[in-house]
């Protein structure tokens, strides 16, 4: 497999990502002790990206009074993208695509870790990916996937290095956020990138530059 997937990878957008997941099992959840279960990830995922029209109030305009006012809240719906071929994934070896768009500060990585992980996919919960940009100033991480230790870092500026095995949290260096984690999906053989739990760096929201995929997928 190539190292690195170009955009004409991409494949058109589909906007459903709702197979349903298998209920964990205890050996599952003792694995994943202090991780989200798979169902957990994705429900978590979802309640970041989606809402529905919610009751707000406003001033002294309480629930249930005559001021209570209802306003649609803006929902959020990432594309699924195809990423690569699940069979052709191999452990340790990184590969970079854009997500969830082809503009600015898009650049994502996905890696098999070859052990399980939060919110990993797979049979062996080991495949993750993340933004491949460091969450302090934005320095491109590509080639700073550490195997051993399992961990994108250190960053070439400040040194700032993410644990890929717990939703990339901080381990050192001068970044204050975690990594934003993009959320996989199975289907068949492919894998999908199908959402994302964080912001990207350099934008106020994931989509201020969002632009339909064009392209044929893997
Ligand atoms: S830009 Fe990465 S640690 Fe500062």
């Amino acid at each position: 497999m190539s190292a690195q997937l170009k955009n004409s990878n991409l494949e058109d957008s589909i906007i459903h990502t709702s197979a349903d997941q298998p209920e964990p099992s205890r050996a599952d959840l003792a694995l994943n002790r202090c991780h989200l279960s798979r169902r957990e990830f994705l429900w978590a995922g979802a309640l970041s990206v989606t809402a529905t029209a919610i009751s707000l109030s406003f001033g002294r305009a309480f629930a249930g009074s005559t001021g209570e006012q209802t306003i649609q809240a803006e929902i959020a719906e990432y594309p699924r993208l195809a990423v690569c071929k699940l069979s052709e994934l191999k452990n340790d070896e990184p590969l970079y695509f854009n997500y969830p768009d082809n503009e600015q500060n898009s650049n994502c990585m996905l890696v098999k870790l070859g052990t399980p992980a939060g919110g990993g996919m797979g049979a062996e919960r080991d495949i993750v990916a993340y933004s491949a940009l460091c969450t302090h100033q934005g320095m491109p991480l590509v080639g700073a996937y550490r195997a051993k230790e399992k961990a994108l870092g250190a960053c070439p500026a400040h040194l700032s290095t993410y644990d890929l095995t717990r939703h990339g949290i901080i381990i050192s260096g001068q970044a204050y956020q975690n990594l934003p984690q993009v959320l996989l999906e199975q289907e068949g053989d492919t894998v999908y990138a199908v959402g994302l739990l964080g912001l990207l760096f350099g934008r106020n929201n994931n989509f201020n530059h969002a632009k339909p995929y064009s392209g044929t997928g893997v």
